[in-house]
Protein backbone atom coordinates (compact mmCIF):
# COMPACT_ATOMS: atom_id res chain seq x y z
CA UNK A 1 0.00 0.00 0.00
CA UNK A 2 1.23 3.77 -1.10
CA UNK A 3 2.04 5.67 1.83
CA UNK A 4 -1.32 8.13 2.12
CA UNK A 5 -0.73 11.76 1.35
CA UNK A 6 -1.86 14.11 4.43
CA UNK A 7 -2.74 16.55 2.14
CA UNK A 8 -5.35 15.65 0.79
CA UNK A 9 -8.36 14.44 0.95
CA UNK A 10 -8.85 12.00 -1.98
CA UNK A 11 -8.72 8.53 -1.68
CA UNK A 12 -7.48 7.47 -5.44
CA UNK A 13 -6.94 4.03 -4.37
CA UNK A 14 -10.73 3.74 -4.66
CA UNK A 15 -11.63 6.36 -7.51
CA UNK A 16 -9.03 7.67 -9.07
CA UNK A 17 -9.73 11.00 -11.73
CA UNK A 18 -7.70 10.01 -14.59
CA UNK A 19 -8.51 13.44 -17.38
CA UNK A 20 -9.60 16.67 -16.50
CA UNK A 21 -12.13 18.87 -19.25
CA UNK A 22 -11.97 22.46 -18.05
CA UNK A 23 -14.42 24.67 -20.33
CA UNK A 24 -14.12 28.06 -18.24
CA UNK A 25 -14.41 31.96 -18.54
CA UNK A 26 -12.50 34.51 -17.07
CA UNK A 27 -14.26 37.46 -15.82
CA UNK A 28 -11.82 40.45 -15.22
CA UNK A 29 -14.46 42.39 -14.10
CA UNK A 30 -15.82 40.28 -11.48
CA UNK A 31 -12.50 38.50 -10.74
CA UNK A 32 -13.71 35.20 -10.89
CA UNK A 33 -13.37 31.83 -13.27
CA UNK A 34 -16.51 30.27 -13.84
CA UNK A 35 -17.47 27.07 -15.89
CA UNK A 36 -17.20 23.74 -15.80
CA UNK A 37 -14.64 20.64 -14.95
CA UNK A 38 -15.64 17.23 -16.65
CA UNK A 39 -13.44 14.63 -14.68
CA UNK A 40 -12.99 11.02 -16.43
CA UNK A 41 -12.95 8.34 -13.56
CA UNK A 42 -11.26 4.89 -13.31
CA UNK A 43 -13.28 3.03 -10.09
CA UNK A 44 -11.66 0.54 -8.22
CA UNK A 45 -14.02 0.29 -5.79
CA UNK A 46 -17.56 0.40 -7.02
CA UNK A 47 -19.58 1.79 -4.18
CA UNK A 48 -16.79 4.54 -3.26
CA UNK A 49 -18.00 7.65 -3.91
CA UNK A 50 -15.46 10.40 -5.57
CA UNK A 51 -13.72 12.41 -2.82
CA UNK A 52 -11.94 15.92 -4.27
CA UNK A 53 -10.35 18.77 -2.72
CA UNK A 54 -11.60 22.34 -3.19
CA UNK A 55 -10.65 25.37 -1.32
CA UNK A 56 -13.27 28.36 -1.48
CA UNK A 57 -14.87 26.64 -4.32
CA UNK A 58 -18.77 27.48 -4.99
CA UNK A 59 -20.38 24.18 -6.81
CA UNK A 60 -23.25 24.99 -8.39
CA UNK A 61 -24.32 21.55 -9.78
CA UNK A 62 -22.79 18.06 -10.81
CA UNK A 63 -23.90 15.71 -13.21
CA UNK A 64 -22.77 12.26 -13.64
CA UNK A 65 -24.75 10.39 -17.25
CA UNK A 66 -27.11 13.39 -17.83
CA UNK A 67 -28.69 13.75 -14.40
CA UNK A 68 -27.85 15.53 -11.34
CA UNK A 69 -26.00 13.69 -8.63
CA UNK A 70 -25.81 14.50 -5.00
CA UNK A 71 -22.38 15.82 -3.36
CA UNK A 72 -21.63 17.23 0.26
CA UNK A 73 -18.82 19.79 1.12
CA UNK A 74 -17.29 18.85 4.21
CA UNK A 75 -15.74 21.25 6.88
CA UNK A 76 -13.08 23.58 6.07
CA UNK A 77 -9.88 22.77 7.17
CA UNK A 78 -7.20 26.13 7.65
CA UNK A 79 -4.79 24.25 5.30
CA UNK A 80 -5.92 21.83 3.29
CA UNK A 81 -9.57 23.69 2.10
CA UNK A 82 -12.85 21.37 1.90
CA UNK A 83 -13.54 17.41 1.09
CA UNK A 84 -16.09 17.23 -1.79
CA UNK A 85 -17.75 14.03 -1.73
CA UNK A 86 -20.06 12.87 -4.96
CA UNK A 87 -22.06 9.89 -5.31
CA UNK A 88 -21.70 8.22 -8.49
CA UNK A 89 -24.20 6.07 -10.40
CA UNK A 90 -23.37 2.73 -11.00
CA UNK A 91 -21.44 2.55 -13.87
CA UNK A 92 -20.68 6.21 -14.12
CA UNK A 93 -17.36 6.87 -15.36
CA UNK A 94 -17.38 10.45 -15.65
CA UNK A 95 -18.84 13.52 -13.52
CA UNK A 96 -19.84 17.09 -14.75
CA UNK A 97 -18.98 19.75 -11.90
CA UNK A 98 -20.39 23.44 -13.23
CA UNK A 99 -18.43 25.62 -10.11
CA UNK A 100 -16.81 28.65 -10.08
CA UNK A 101 -13.61 30.17 -8.25
CA UNK A 102 -13.66 32.52 -5.75
CA UNK A 103 -11.86 36.19 -6.23
CA UNK A 104 -9.92 35.04 -3.20
CA UNK A 105 -8.74 31.82 -4.37
CA UNK A 106 -5.34 31.18 -2.78
CA UNK A 107 -3.78 29.53 -6.25
CA UNK A 108 -4.70 33.12 -8.26
CA UNK A 109 -3.61 36.03 -8.55
CA UNK A 110 -5.32 39.11 -10.17
CA UNK A 111 -3.38 41.77 -11.28
CA UNK A 112 -4.77 45.19 -11.93
CA UNK A 113 -2.92 47.09 -14.85
CA UNK A 114 -0.67 49.22 -12.10
CA UNK A 115 0.99 46.16 -10.67
CA UNK A 116 1.67 44.90 -14.22
CA UNK A 117 4.87 46.31 -16.41
CA UNK A 118 2.69 47.79 -18.91
CA UNK A 119 0.40 49.61 -16.40
CA UNK A 120 -2.63 49.39 -18.70
CA UNK A 121 -4.11 45.89 -18.83
CA UNK A 122 -5.02 43.54 -16.03
CA UNK A 123 -3.17 40.36 -15.51
CA UNK A 124 -4.41 37.16 -14.04
CA UNK A 125 -1.93 34.06 -13.19
CA UNK A 126 -1.94 30.58 -11.09
CA UNK A 127 0.55 29.21 -8.54
CA UNK A 128 -1.22 25.65 -7.99
CA UNK A 129 2.25 23.84 -6.13
CA UNK A 130 2.22 23.08 -3.77
CA UNK A 131 -2.19 22.74 -2.83
CA UNK A 132 -3.64 25.85 -4.44
CA UNK A 133 -4.87 23.87 -7.40
CA UNK A 134 -8.11 22.82 -5.34
CA UNK A 135 -8.74 26.70 -5.30
CA UNK A 136 -9.54 27.17 -8.79
CA UNK A 137 -10.03 23.26 -10.11
CA UNK A 138 -12.55 20.62 -7.73
CA UNK A 139 -9.40 17.90 -8.41
CA UNK A 140 -7.76 15.35 -6.06
CA UNK A 141 -4.61 17.87 -5.97
CA UNK A 142 -2.40 15.01 -4.84
CA UNK A 143 1.01 15.27 -6.61
CA UNK A 144 0.65 10.98 -6.04
CA UNK A 145 -2.19 11.67 -8.53
CA UNK A 146 -1.53 12.17 -12.43
CA UNK A 147 -4.32 13.42 -14.57
CA UNK A 148 -4.08 14.62 -18.21
CA UNK A 149 -6.26 17.57 -19.35
CA UNK A 150 -7.56 19.77 -22.03
CA UNK A 151 -8.76 23.19 -21.57
CA UNK A 152 -10.96 26.04 -23.10
CA UNK A 153 -10.98 29.18 -21.77
CA UNK A 154 -12.51 32.59 -22.83
CA UNK A 155 -11.36 36.17 -21.14
CA UNK A 156 -14.03 38.53 -21.09
CA UNK A 157 -11.04 41.00 -22.31
CA UNK A 158 -8.78 40.43 -25.74
CA UNK A 159 -5.88 39.87 -24.03
CA UNK A 160 -3.50 36.22 -24.87
CA UNK A 161 -4.24 33.56 -22.11
CA UNK A 162 -1.42 30.30 -21.89
CA UNK A 163 -1.34 27.21 -20.01
CA UNK A 164 0.78 24.64 -19.01
CA UNK A 165 -0.27 22.19 -22.43
CA UNK A 166 0.33 22.54 -26.30
CA UNK A 167 -1.59 25.41 -27.65
CA UNK A 168 -4.91 24.26 -29.99
CA UNK A 169 -5.67 27.44 -31.13
CA UNK A 170 -8.71 29.62 -30.77
CA UNK A 171 -12.26 28.92 -31.40
CA UNK A 172 -15.33 31.14 -30.67
CA UNK A 173 -13.24 33.04 -28.50
CA UNK A 174 -11.89 30.19 -26.61
CA UNK A 175 -8.49 29.27 -26.19
CA UNK A 176 -8.08 25.69 -26.33
CA UNK A 177 -5.11 23.22 -25.08
CA UNK A 178 -3.91 19.56 -24.31
CA UNK A 179 -1.66 18.05 -22.33
CA UNK A 180 -1.48 14.43 -23.17
CA UNK A 181 1.18 13.41 -21.04
CA UNK A 182 -0.03 12.37 -17.26
CA UNK A 183 0.83 15.59 -15.04
CA UNK A 184 -0.14 16.09 -11.37
CA UNK A 185 -2.62 18.56 -10.70
CA UNK A 186 0.11 21.12 -9.05
CA UNK A 187 1.43 21.76 -13.18
CA UNK A 188 -1.26 22.68 -14.06
CA UNK A 189 -1.21 26.15 -15.03
CA UNK A 190 -2.85 29.55 -16.63
CA UNK A 191 -1.87 32.88 -17.13
CA UNK A 192 -3.84 35.97 -18.92
CA UNK A 193 -2.57 39.14 -20.01
CA UNK A 194 -0.68 41.34 -22.40
CA UNK A 195 1.40 39.18 -23.82
CA UNK A 196 3.56 38.72 -26.84
CA UNK A 197 5.89 35.83 -28.06
CA UNK A 198 9.18 35.46 -29.59
CA UNK A 199 10.35 32.17 -30.80
CA UNK A 200 14.13 31.44 -30.05
CA UNK A 201 14.87 28.17 -31.89
CA UNK A 202 12.90 25.34 -33.18
CA UNK A 203 11.63 24.32 -29.85
CA UNK A 204 12.07 27.17 -27.38
CA UNK A 205 10.40 30.92 -27.52
CA UNK A 206 9.90 33.69 -24.68
CA UNK A 207 6.84 34.99 -23.48
CA UNK A 208 6.74 38.16 -21.72
CA UNK A 209 4.50 42.05 -21.83
CA UNK A 210 5.55 44.05 -24.54
CA UNK A 211 7.83 46.07 -22.69
CA UNK A 212 9.85 43.60 -21.22
CA UNK A 213 9.96 41.22 -23.94
CA UNK A 214 13.26 42.30 -25.79
CA UNK A 215 15.11 42.03 -22.30
CA UNK A 216 13.99 38.71 -21.78
CA UNK A 217 15.05 37.50 -25.20
CA UNK A 218 18.54 38.70 -24.99
CA UNK A 219 18.75 36.62 -21.58
CA UNK A 220 17.14 33.48 -22.08
CA UNK A 221 19.16 33.67 -25.45
CA UNK A 222 20.75 30.40 -24.70
CA UNK A 223 17.65 28.53 -24.17
CA UNK A 224 18.04 25.93 -26.89
CA UNK A 225 21.79 25.40 -25.45
CA UNK A 226 20.45 24.44 -22.29
CA UNK A 227 17.84 22.50 -23.17
CA UNK A 228 20.59 20.41 -25.80
CA UNK A 229 22.95 20.18 -22.45
CA UNK A 230 20.36 18.45 -20.39
CA UNK A 231 19.37 16.08 -23.31
CA UNK A 232 22.82 14.89 -23.80
CA UNK A 233 22.89 13.86 -20.05
CA UNK A 234 19.94 12.59 -18.84
CA UNK A 235 17.75 11.91 -22.40
CA UNK A 236 15.02 13.23 -24.66
CA UNK A 237 12.80 16.24 -23.35
CA UNK A 238 9.70 14.34 -23.77
CA UNK A 239 7.45 17.35 -23.55
CA UNK A 240 7.59 18.77 -27.07
CA UNK A 241 8.13 22.87 -26.72
CA UNK A 242 9.93 24.49 -23.87
CA UNK A 243 8.88 28.39 -23.36
CA UNK A 244 9.54 30.42 -20.28
CA UNK A 245 6.65 33.41 -19.44
CA UNK A 246 8.09 36.21 -17.27
CA UNK A 247 5.27 37.01 -15.44
CA UNK A 248 4.87 40.82 -13.49
CA UNK A 249 7.02 41.45 -10.48
CA UNK A 250 4.35 39.92 -8.00
CA UNK A 251 5.02 36.30 -9.15
CA UNK A 252 6.03 34.59 -5.48
CA UNK A 253 8.59 32.81 -6.39
CA UNK A 254 11.26 32.53 -9.09
CA UNK A 255 10.37 29.98 -10.94
CA UNK A 256 7.85 27.71 -11.17
CA UNK A 257 8.25 24.31 -13.55
CA UNK A 258 4.61 24.50 -15.14
CA UNK A 259 5.19 21.61 -18.06
CA UNK A 260 5.66 23.36 -21.74
CA UNK A 261 6.30 26.78 -20.15
CA UNK A 262 8.26 27.77 -17.14
CA UNK A 263 6.63 30.71 -15.06
CA UNK A 264 9.21 32.84 -13.69
CA UNK A 265 9.96 36.62 -12.08
CA UNK A 266 11.29 39.30 -14.11
CA UNK A 267 13.31 39.90 -11.29
CA UNK A 268 16.27 37.27 -12.78
CA UNK A 269 16.38 39.62 -15.84
CA UNK A 270 20.08 40.63 -14.59
CA UNK A 271 21.20 41.75 -18.00
CA UNK A 272 24.38 39.42 -17.74
CA UNK A 273 22.51 35.91 -17.38
CA UNK A 274 23.91 35.65 -14.15
CA UNK A 275 20.41 34.59 -13.05
CA UNK A 276 19.87 32.01 -15.79
CA UNK A 277 20.99 29.58 -13.36
CA UNK A 278 16.79 29.75 -12.12
CA UNK A 279 16.10 29.01 -15.80
CA UNK A 280 18.17 25.87 -15.88
CA UNK A 281 16.67 24.92 -13.00
CA UNK A 282 13.15 24.87 -14.06
CA UNK A 283 14.40 22.93 -17.36
CA UNK A 284 15.88 20.06 -14.95
CA UNK A 285 12.39 19.74 -14.14
CA UNK A 286 11.53 18.35 -16.75
CA UNK A 287 13.07 15.56 -15.95
CA UNK A 288 13.48 15.54 -12.21
CA UNK A 289 9.31 16.85 -10.54
CA UNK A 290 7.97 16.32 -14.09
CA UNK A 291 8.66 12.92 -15.61
CA UNK A 292 9.29 11.47 -11.79
CA UNK A 293 7.48 13.57 -9.37
CA UNK A 294 7.51 13.18 -5.98
CA UNK A 295 4.52 11.19 -4.45
CA UNK A 296 3.41 13.24 -1.53
CA UNK A 297 5.30 16.90 -0.18
CA UNK A 298 7.17 14.62 2.12
CA UNK A 299 9.02 13.56 -0.38
CA UNK A 300 9.46 16.86 -1.89
CA UNK A 301 13.26 16.52 -1.50
CA UNK A 302 13.25 13.93 -4.77
CA UNK A 303 12.08 16.50 -6.37
CA UNK A 304 14.32 19.67 -5.70
CA UNK A 305 17.43 18.18 -4.19
CA UNK A 306 17.91 15.76 -7.69
CA UNK A 307 17.17 19.19 -9.73
CA UNK A 308 19.44 21.70 -7.45
CA UNK A 309 22.17 18.89 -8.99
CA UNK A 310 20.92 18.86 -12.60
CA UNK A 311 20.52 22.66 -12.60
CA UNK A 312 24.48 22.55 -11.58
CA UNK A 313 25.15 20.32 -13.57
CA UNK A 314 23.54 21.91 -16.55
CA UNK A 315 25.21 25.35 -15.85
CA UNK A 316 29.12 23.64 -15.80
CA UNK A 317 27.76 21.92 -19.58
CA UNK A 318 26.94 25.70 -20.50
CA UNK A 319 28.52 28.16 -18.37
CA UNK A 320 31.21 26.69 -17.19
CA UNK A 321 32.92 24.71 -13.56
CA UNK A 322 33.68 28.21 -13.07
CA UNK A 323 30.28 29.60 -12.54
CA UNK A 324 28.95 25.87 -11.51
CA UNK A 325 31.65 26.48 -8.40
CA UNK A 326 30.51 29.83 -7.40
CA UNK A 327 26.83 28.58 -7.34
CA UNK A 328 27.67 25.52 -5.14
CA UNK A 329 29.86 27.84 -2.53
CA UNK A 330 26.89 30.07 -2.74
CA UNK A 331 24.25 27.70 -1.86
CA UNK A 332 25.80 26.04 0.70
CA UNK A 333 26.52 28.91 2.89
CA UNK A 334 22.53 29.46 2.70
CA UNK A 335 21.81 26.23 3.81
CA UNK A 336 24.08 26.05 6.72
CA UNK A 337 22.65 29.39 7.78
CA UNK A 338 19.53 27.82 7.75
CA UNK A 339 20.71 24.64 9.42
CA UNK A 340 21.93 26.74 11.92
CA UNK A 341 18.12 27.81 13.04
CA UNK A 342 16.12 25.19 12.12
CA UNK A 343 14.79 22.51 14.68
CA UNK A 344 16.05 19.33 13.71
CA UNK A 345 13.00 17.87 12.15
CA UNK A 346 12.71 20.80 9.53
CA UNK A 347 16.73 19.27 9.16
CA UNK A 348 15.51 16.17 7.68
CA UNK A 349 15.17 15.76 3.97
CA UNK A 350 11.87 12.92 4.62
CA UNK A 351 10.19 15.71 6.18
CA UNK A 352 6.97 14.84 8.55
CA UNK A 353 4.55 17.43 7.60
CA UNK A 354 1.34 15.87 8.74
CA UNK A 355 -0.78 18.72 10.22
CA UNK A 356 1.84 21.42 8.41
CA UNK A 357 1.15 23.48 5.59
CA UNK A 358 3.47 22.25 3.07
CA UNK A 359 4.80 25.64 2.74
CA UNK A 360 6.50 24.51 5.99
CA UNK A 361 9.04 22.34 3.85
CA UNK A 362 10.01 24.51 1.22
CA UNK A 363 13.14 25.61 2.82
CA UNK A 364 16.87 25.06 1.71
CA UNK A 365 17.08 21.82 2.81
CA UNK A 366 15.30 19.69 0.26
CA UNK A 367 16.86 21.52 -2.16
CA UNK A 368 20.96 22.05 -1.03
CA UNK A 369 20.84 18.99 1.26
CA UNK A 370 19.45 16.95 -1.24
CA UNK A 371 21.54 18.23 -4.25
CA UNK A 372 25.05 17.08 -1.89
CA UNK A 373 23.53 13.63 -1.22
CA UNK A 374 23.25 13.15 -5.05
CA UNK A 375 26.39 15.41 -5.58
CA UNK A 376 27.79 12.52 -2.80
CA UNK A 377 26.57 9.98 -4.77
CA UNK A 378 28.23 11.33 -8.13
CA UNK A 379 31.49 11.76 -6.75
CA UNK A 380 31.78 7.92 -5.06
CA UNK A 381 30.84 6.17 -7.89
CA UNK A 382 32.09 8.63 -10.68
CA UNK A 383 30.52 10.78 -13.44
CA UNK A 384 30.13 8.26 -16.01
CA UNK A 385 28.28 5.77 -13.75
CA UNK A 386 26.14 8.09 -11.67
CA UNK A 387 25.25 9.56 -15.22
CA UNK A 388 24.04 6.28 -16.75
CA UNK A 389 22.18 5.63 -13.53
CA UNK A 390 20.47 9.02 -13.11
CA UNK A 391 19.20 8.67 -16.90
CA UNK A 392 18.39 4.48 -15.27
CA UNK A 393 16.00 6.07 -13.22
CA UNK A 394 14.23 8.87 -15.03
CA UNK A 395 13.66 5.69 -18.14
CA UNK A 396 12.39 3.36 -15.04
CA UNK A 397 10.26 5.95 -13.10
CA UNK A 398 9.03 8.22 -16.30
CA UNK A 399 5.58 9.53 -16.01
CA UNK A 400 5.21 8.28 -12.40
CA UNK A 401 4.76 9.55 -8.67
CA UNK A 402 7.55 8.00 -6.33
CA UNK A 403 7.90 7.93 -2.61
CA UNK A 404 11.22 7.82 -1.01
CA UNK A 405 11.14 4.55 -0.25
CA UNK A 406 10.80 4.10 -3.53
CA UNK A 407 13.52 5.93 -4.83
CA UNK A 408 16.17 4.51 -2.24
CA UNK A 409 14.80 1.10 -3.05
CA UNK A 410 16.17 1.73 -6.98
CA UNK A 411 18.84 3.50 -5.83
CA UNK A 412 20.30 0.74 -3.50
CA UNK A 413 19.81 -1.98 -6.72
CA UNK A 414 20.30 -0.24 -9.45
CA UNK A 415 23.43 1.98 -7.81
CA UNK A 416 25.29 0.50 -4.59
CA UNK A 417 24.48 -3.51 -5.58
CA UNK A 418 25.62 -3.24 -9.01
CA UNK A 419 28.23 -0.80 -9.15
CA UNK A 420 29.88 -2.28 -5.74
CA UNK A 421 30.97 -1.15 -2.73
CA UNK A 422 31.14 2.44 -2.75
CA UNK A 423 28.02 2.99 -0.51
CA UNK A 424 30.15 2.34 2.60
CA UNK A 425 30.63 6.05 2.81
CA UNK A 426 27.22 6.96 1.57
CA UNK A 427 25.44 7.54 4.93
CA UNK A 428 22.40 7.05 3.23
CA UNK A 429 20.12 7.02 6.32
CA UNK A 430 22.00 10.35 8.06
CA UNK A 431 21.13 12.05 4.36
CA UNK A 432 17.35 11.32 4.59
CA UNK A 433 16.43 10.39 8.05
CA UNK A 434 18.82 12.60 9.81
CA UNK A 435 19.36 15.94 10.74
CA UNK A 436 21.94 18.08 9.48
CA UNK A 437 24.87 17.20 6.96
CA UNK A 438 26.86 13.95 7.41
CA UNK A 439 30.57 15.20 8.41
CA UNK A 440 31.22 13.02 4.75
CA UNK A 441 29.29 15.69 2.49
CA UNK A 442 31.03 16.72 -0.44
CA UNK A 443 32.32 20.77 -0.28
CA UNK A 444 32.47 22.88 -2.98
CA UNK A 445 35.24 25.34 -2.97
CA UNK A 446 35.91 28.28 -5.60
CA UNK A 447 39.08 29.96 -6.22
CA UNK A 448 38.01 33.68 -7.37
CA UNK A 449 35.52 33.39 -5.01
CA UNK A 450 38.34 32.81 -2.11
CA UNK A 451 39.69 36.21 -3.68
CA UNK A 452 36.66 38.00 -3.44
CA UNK A 453 36.58 36.96 0.41
CA UNK A 454 40.24 38.25 0.50
CA UNK A 455 39.65 41.07 -0.77
CA UNK A 456 36.57 41.69 1.60
CA UNK A 457 38.79 41.47 4.51
CA UNK A 458 41.46 43.49 3.53
CA UNK A 459 38.74 46.30 2.54
CA UNK A 460 37.61 45.93 6.22
CA UNK A 461 40.95 45.99 7.44
CA UNK A 462 41.29 49.37 5.57
CA UNK A 463 43.87 48.52 3.41
CA UNK A 464 42.67 50.17 0.71
CA UNK A 465 39.04 52.52 -0.25
CA UNK A 466 36.03 50.97 -0.88
CA UNK A 467 36.60 52.43 -5.14
CA UNK A 468 39.68 50.10 -5.18
CA UNK A 469 37.47 47.18 -4.31
CA UNK A 470 37.79 45.41 -7.89
CA UNK A 471 34.56 44.96 -8.77
CA UNK A 472 34.07 46.59 -11.96
CA UNK A 473 33.81 42.76 -13.25
CA UNK A 474 32.24 41.15 -11.21
CA UNK A 475 29.12 38.95 -11.63
CA UNK A 476 25.60 38.45 -9.15
CA UNK A 477 27.70 35.58 -7.45
CA UNK A 478 30.93 37.51 -7.20
CA UNK A 479 28.97 40.53 -5.05
CA UNK A 480 26.90 38.19 -3.30
CA UNK A 481 30.16 36.31 -1.91
CA UNK A 482 31.13 40.29 -1.39
CA UNK A 483 28.55 41.32 0.90
CA UNK A 484 27.93 38.25 2.36
CA UNK A 485 31.09 37.61 4.42
CA UNK A 486 31.42 41.14 5.93
CA UNK A 487 31.25 41.18 9.05
CA UNK A 488 27.85 42.19 10.34
CA UNK A 489 26.42 44.83 11.63
CA UNK A 490 28.67 46.64 9.05
CA UNK A 491 29.57 49.86 10.51
CA UNK A 492 27.75 52.96 9.45
CA UNK A 493 30.77 54.68 7.61
CA UNK A 494 31.72 50.91 6.07
CA UNK A 495 28.11 51.27 4.61
CA UNK A 496 28.08 54.67 3.20
CA UNK A 497 31.88 54.11 1.57
CA UNK A 498 30.12 50.91 0.05
CA UNK A 499 27.43 53.22 -1.13
CA UNK A 500 29.31 55.72 -2.45
CA UNK A 501 31.80 54.19 -4.63
CA UNK A 502 29.37 51.63 -6.26
CA UNK A 503 25.94 53.16 -5.94
CA UNK A 504 24.42 49.94 -4.53
CA UNK A 505 21.37 51.07 -3.60
CA UNK A 506 20.41 52.09 -7.16
CA UNK A 507 21.42 48.53 -8.91
CA UNK A 508 19.31 47.47 -10.78
CA UNK A 509 19.86 43.63 -9.78
CA UNK A 510 17.48 42.10 -7.28
CA UNK A 511 19.89 39.64 -6.02
CA UNK A 512 22.34 42.13 -5.08
CA UNK A 513 20.11 44.57 -3.89
CA UNK A 514 18.52 42.09 -1.92
CA UNK A 515 21.48 41.46 -0.03
CA UNK A 516 22.39 45.05 0.12
CA UNK A 517 18.74 46.69 2.22
CA UNK A 518 19.64 43.60 4.67
CA UNK A 519 22.83 45.20 5.61
CA UNK A 520 21.36 48.38 5.27
CA UNK A 521 18.33 47.90 7.66
CA UNK A 522 21.00 45.93 10.06
CA UNK A 523 23.08 49.07 9.92
CA UNK A 524 20.28 51.62 9.76
CA UNK A 525 21.68 53.12 6.24
CA UNK A 526 18.90 55.70 6.38
CA UNK A 527 19.48 56.55 2.51
CA UNK A 528 18.41 53.20 1.36
CA UNK A 529 14.94 53.77 3.06
CA UNK A 530 12.88 54.90 -0.06
CA UNK A 531 14.71 52.21 -2.04
CA UNK A 532 13.80 49.10 0.46
CA UNK A 533 10.17 50.63 0.44
CA UNK A 534 9.78 51.03 -2.92
CA UNK A 535 11.03 47.41 -3.38
CA UNK A 536 8.73 45.56 -0.90
CA UNK A 537 6.35 47.05 -2.59
CA UNK A 538 7.01 46.62 -6.55
CA UNK A 539 8.79 43.06 -5.94
CA UNK A 540 6.44 40.25 -4.95
CA UNK A 541 8.87 37.51 -4.84
CA UNK A 542 8.91 35.88 -0.76
CA UNK A 543 12.75 35.08 -1.21
CA UNK A 544 13.27 38.90 -1.16
CA UNK A 545 10.54 39.68 1.07
CA UNK A 546 10.37 37.23 3.80
CA UNK A 547 14.07 37.87 4.71
CA UNK A 548 13.86 42.06 4.18
CA UNK A 549 10.69 41.93 7.07
CA UNK A 550 12.54 39.64 9.38
CA UNK A 551 15.10 42.06 9.32
CA UNK A 552 12.93 45.12 9.97
CA UNK A 553 10.99 43.35 12.46
CA UNK A 554 14.60 42.93 14.53
CA UNK A 555 13.93 46.41 16.26
CA UNK A 556 10.53 48.59 17.48
CA UNK A 557 12.06 51.29 14.76
CA UNK A 558 12.09 48.64 11.95
CA UNK A 559 8.80 47.07 13.11
CA UNK A 560 6.84 50.62 12.68
CA UNK A 561 8.45 50.65 9.24
CA UNK A 562 7.91 47.12 8.37
CA UNK A 563 3.86 47.69 9.98
CA UNK A 564 3.94 50.77 7.35
CA UNK A 565 5.07 49.60 4.19
CA UNK A 566 3.45 46.25 4.31
CA UNK A 567 0.02 48.28 4.90
CA UNK A 568 0.75 49.88 1.89
CA UNK A 569 2.08 46.75 0.14
CA UNK A 570 0.07 43.95 1.11
CA UNK A 571 -2.87 44.12 -0.82
CA UNK A 572 -0.68 43.98 -3.97
CA UNK A 573 1.43 40.73 -2.49
CA UNK A 574 0.08 36.92 -4.19
CA UNK A 575 -2.26 35.56 -1.64
CA UNK A 576 0.53 33.10 -0.72
CA UNK A 577 2.84 35.46 -0.11
CA UNK A 578 -0.20 37.45 1.82
CA UNK A 579 0.29 34.26 3.97
CA UNK A 580 3.60 33.98 5.14
CA UNK A 581 4.55 37.86 5.38
CA UNK A 582 1.05 37.61 7.91
CA UNK A 583 3.13 35.33 9.74
CA UNK A 584 6.25 37.53 9.98
CA UNK A 585 4.50 40.86 10.50
CA UNK A 586 1.58 39.95 13.08
N1 LIG B 1 8.93 24.16 -7.79
C1 LIG B 1 9.67 25.24 -7.25
C2 LIG B 1 8.80 26.35 -6.73
C3 LIG B 1 7.87 25.97 -5.61
C4 LIG B 1 8.21 25.03 -4.66
C5 LIG B 1 6.64 26.58 -5.52
C6 LIG B 1 7.32 24.69 -3.65
C7 LIG B 1 5.75 26.25 -4.52
C8 LIG B 1 6.09 25.30 -3.58
C9 LIG B 1 10.65 25.82 -8.25
O1 LIG B 1 11.23 24.87 -9.07
C10 LIG B 1 11.78 26.44 -7.48
O2 LIG B 1 12.43 25.74 -6.77
N2 LIG B 1 11.96 27.75 -7.60
C11 LIG B 1 12.99 28.48 -6.91
C12 LIG B 1 14.15 28.76 -7.79
C13 LIG B 1 15.26 27.79 -7.73
C14 LIG B 1 16.41 28.24 -8.62
C15 LIG B 1 15.76 27.52 -6.34
C16 LIG B 1 12.41 29.80 -6.49
O3 LIG B 1 11.28 30.11 -6.87
O4 LIG B 1 13.08 30.56 -5.80
ZN1 LIG C 1 12.56 23.57 -8.05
Amino acid sequence: MRARDVHSFAEPEKVRVTHCSLALEASFGKRALSGSAELRLQRFDAHAPLLLDTRDLKIHRIESRGREVAHRIGARDAILGSPLEIDLPAGADSVLIHYSASEQASGLQWLTPEQTGGKSRPFLFSQNQSIHARSWIPIQDSPGVRITYDARIKPDLDLRVVMSARSEGIEDGFYRFLMDLPIPAYLVAIAIGEIDFRSLGPRTGVYAEPMLLDAAVSEFSDLERLLAAVEGLYGPYRWGRYDVLVLPPSFPFGGMENPVITFATPTIIAGDKSLIGLISHELAHSWSGNLVTNATWRDFWLNEGFTTYIENRIQEEVYGREQALMEQVLDRRELEKELAEFEPRDQILHIDLAGRDPEDGTTRVPYIKGALFVRQMEEAFGRPVFDRFLMAYFEHFAFRSITTEEALAFIRRELFERYGSADKQIPIDEWVFGPGLPASAPTAISAPLEQISEAAGAWIAGMFDAAAIPGRTWNTQEWLEFLQVLPRPLTLAKVSELDAAWRLTATGNYEILDEWLQMAIESRYEPADQRLESFLINVGRMKYLKPLYKELMKTPEGRARARHIYGKARSGYHPIAQTAIDKIVD
